[in-house]
């Protein structure tokens, strides 16, 4: 069955036939079978298809790909992000509120959490999310969330190393040999990723040779290592990322003038991603997006959702928050949040508009790509991935 999409009024390919870094064509029409593009190109030229979906001049973009997400969890923060608009500073240590929720939460609970939260951002255009363990910090609770979030996507990271579990606070270093041993062990066939929160600026945390450690046991076991890197102060994750060839570190709050230029020269393996969102939620400063992808460090922009630091799903905020906040343009902003997020997850077949890619397509509610932070909250229409319209 092939379906031919009509009546785009502005074509994001993210590629290199059409205008400008984001490959904008107009006039254009694509056709889908079997959830593959198989032909883009000019409506005058379009094949006959089977079924046809007129836009009616609407934009058309790639599904956004939401590369950082830690969707499995129960209960909620609302108290701790009230105290913090009232000064409280974060430090993670309300990772372990939401742990002890997890925990404690049937597995049917969860799983319809996360349904929940998938398809949320589903509405607002994502068609791809990469989702994290790292609110169960047992060998049994981490494990569970790794088969709860493979339910949903193959995008998926062990976060054994969030945080340090209250139980073990007396021994740091016996709960990193778990992390690292039989935790792992339990989690890797249902993780792609491993991610360790590299903190020393909290207690919670992990530090650069418990955080070494870890990443160096994730990729003995085959994962694939990213980092949550300089969110609360400057600190050793950019360094180590790059050291790992990471295919990301998040956050990137907090970087010196080293972190930049090994960002610069790390900028085909490595992607700084922006979480936007939790400086929003945290009311922290906003990294300098300006000054990365002025230097030449690849870029991505995701959501973060969590409890704690970012409760939001939605990635056109995320875009809204990066051209007002992070002085982005908005092609910027749109590149970041689809192409950006598949090279941070080393995924050549999303993000981009063109045969042999995935038909994950994304259908404005406006013209033009700009209006995402031009008119914030401007509706989705329509998200067309997996084959069907939701
Ligand atoms: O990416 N920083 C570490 N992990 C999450 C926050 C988790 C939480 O506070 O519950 C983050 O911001
Ligand atoms: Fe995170």
């Amino acid at each position: 069955m092939s379906l031919l999409v009509t009546g785009i009024g502005e074509l994001v390919t993210n590629g290199p036939d059409g205008d400008g870094p984001l490959g904008i064509q107009h006039d254009a029409a694509l056709v889908v079978e079997d959830g593959v593009l198989t032909w883009v190109g000019a409506r005058r030229n379009a094949p006959a298809c089977d079924a046809r979906i007129d836009v009616e001049g609407r934009a058309v973009l790639p599904g956004f790909v939401d590369s950082h997400s830690h969707l499995v969890f129960a209960g909620d923060r609302a108290g701790e992000f009230s105290a913090r608009m009232t000064g409280v500073p974060y430090d993670g240590g309300g990772i372990a509120t939401s742990m002890a929720a997890t925990r404690g939460a049937p597995d049917d609970e969860l799983r319809s959490l996360v349904a929940a939260r998938v398809e949320e951002m589903r509405r607002q255009g994502t068609t791809t999310v990469e989702i994290k363990s790292g609110y169960g910090l047992t060998v049994a609770d981490e494990a569970r969330a790794l088969r709860i979030a493979c339910e949903f996507t193959t995008e998926t990271t062990y976060l054994g190393a969030h945080v340090v579990p209250p139980e073990w606070r007396g021994d740091r270093a016996a709960y990193v040999d778990l992390v690292a041993g039989d935790m792992l062990a339990a989690c890797a066939p249902h993780a792609r990723w491993i991610d360790v929160f590299c903190e020393p600026n909290s207690p919670h945390a992990f530090d650069e040779a418990e955080s070494r450690r870890v990443l160096a046991a994730g990729v003995e076991a085959g994962l694939m290592p990213r980092v949550h890197g300089n969110q609360l102060g400057p600190g050793p994750g950019v360094r180590l990322a790059v050291e790992f060839g990471a295919a990301s570190v998040d956050h990137c709050t907090f970087l010196g003038a080293d972190d930049v230029a090994a960002l610069v020269d790390a900028a085909d393996t490595t992607v700084a991603t922006l979480l936007p969102g939790v400086e929003f939620s945290t009311r922290s400063p906003y990294p300098d997006a300006r000054k990365l992808i002025d230097a030449g460090v690849s870029v991505a922009i995701a959501t973060d959702c969590n409890p704690g630091t970012c409760y939001s799903s939605s990635m056109p905020f995320m875009i809204a928050l990066a051209v007002r906040e992070m002085r982005m343009s908005p092609a910027e902003a749109v590149q970041a949040a689809t192409r950006g997020g598949a090279k941070a997850l080393r995924r050549s077949d999303i993000g981009r508009i063109e045969v042999g890619a995935k038909a994950d397509l994304c259908v404005l509610e406006a013209p033009s790509h700009e209006h995402l932070a031009y008119r914030p909250g401007v509706p989705i229409s329509r998200v067309l991935g997996e084959e069907r319209w939701v």
